[in-house]
């Protein structure tokens, strides 16, 4: 089956890496046709919205969308493009699994877990607002309804992917009222699956126990902000962010996305690794059910980090982001 995708380079390094990315995509035959669309800091300056309309038609209209990061300029009052589009699209769960990758240099070992981050709530949400010119406020919200289907995601993806355990994150013991109706409803969701082992772990102490011992996590429930930091925290592990893919997932439409940001340090100098948003392209892949494609990528990208004139520099390498995408092309023969 063909599928029209939306494709948002976006900003920075973005442009490089959705290139190379299109460009294994395409010599693979992946069955889809793509839409590109604008936004970012490129789609405000060429079109006045950071987020325009017709790049949300888009995405409403073809449901798939892979979209580089995008820079929000800090001032001026804008908000998040990533938050809006999540919060528009109502893309409740952020799935992004950390692996170490065979011959990947990194601290970790033989990490293999996913971060399920809720997405639409919590300190994310917006509301803040100055009580007066020295005093502002930051509102955390948190939902039955957002909790429940969160961890359902969760509880849900272990059980499809045969893994036992599932970790809920949170700090009840201080927010005893939102964090604790997150754990509480979490919980409850967990009764539902018995043959999955439940512990719920404190934000600090998994901070603590990711670094030192990340083997004994597989699926990590957690809500929005400390999801994006241990996303981070768990990317460092692995190899850092030029490695770790996610996706932005709702009822009916996705959005695939590297981890990373735009990387201003580093753009516009053919420098910035493609792996993250690659492996996204891989979990929409998946998520279209074109499994054996998705294992075809893997294999030459997995066999091409482990050529250290392949891969980049940030994984001690010294390919760069074109070089590195021609050797995955040549190892996927074809
Ligand atoms: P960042 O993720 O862009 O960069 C952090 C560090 O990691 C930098 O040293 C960068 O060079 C390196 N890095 C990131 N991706 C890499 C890659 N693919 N290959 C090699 N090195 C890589 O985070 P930062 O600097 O905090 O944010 C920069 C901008 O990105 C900000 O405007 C921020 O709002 C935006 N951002 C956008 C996201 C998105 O669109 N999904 C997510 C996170 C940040
Ligand atoms: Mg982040």
């Amino acid at each position: 089956v063909m599928h029209k995708i939306t494709v948002i380079p976006g900003d920075g390094i973005g442009p490089e890496i959705t290139a190379q990315v299109l460009r294994v995509l395409k010599h693979v035959n992946a069955p889809f046709s793509y839409e590109e669309a604008a936004a970012g800091e490129i789609a405000l300056n060429t079109m006045g919205s950071l987020l325009p309309e017709s790049t949300l038609e888009s995405i409403a209209r073809n449901k798939l969308a892979i979209k580089g990061p995008t820079t929000t300029p800090v001032g001026g009052g804008h908000k998040s493009i990533n938050v809006s589009l999540r919060q528009k699209f109502d893309l409740y769960a952020n799935v992004r699994p950390v692996r170490t990758l065979p011959n990947v240099p990194c601290v970790g070992q033989d990490v293999n877990l996913t971060i399920v981050r809720e997405n639409t709530e919590d300190l994310y949400a917006g509301i803040e607002r100055m009580v007066d010119d020295h005093t502002a406020e930051s509102i955390k919200r948190i939902t039955y309804k957002g909790s429940e289907r969160i961890a359902r995601y969760g509880y849900e993806l272990a059980q499809k992917t045969q893994r036992k355990k599932v970790a809920i994150v949170h700090k009840a013991n201080i927010m005893k009222m939102s964090d604790g109706l997150f754990l509480k409803t979490s919980l409850q969701v967990g009764q539902e699956f018995p043959q999955i082992e439940t512990r719920d772990v404190i934000v600090d102490n998994a901070c603590m126990q990711l670094v030192t011992k990340p083997q004994q996590f597989e699926v990590i429930v957690t809500q929005n902000l400390y999801g994006d930091i241990l996303s981070d925290l768990c990317a460092g592990l692995v190899g850092g962010l030029g490695v770790v893919p996610g996706a932005n997932i709702g009822r009916d439409i996705a959005v695939f996305e590297a981890v990373h940001g735009s990387a201003p340090d580093i753009a516009g100098q053919n420098k910035a690794n493609p792996t993250a948003l690659l492996q996204s392209a891989v979990m929409m892949l998946e998520h279209v059910g074109e499994l054996k494609l998705a294992q075809d990528i893997m294999a030459a990208l997995i066999k091409t980090l482990g050529d250290a004139n392949a891969r980049t520099a940030d994984l001690g390498g010294h390919g760069n982001t074109v070089t590195f995408t021609d050797a995955i092309i040549q190892n996927l023969g074809r």
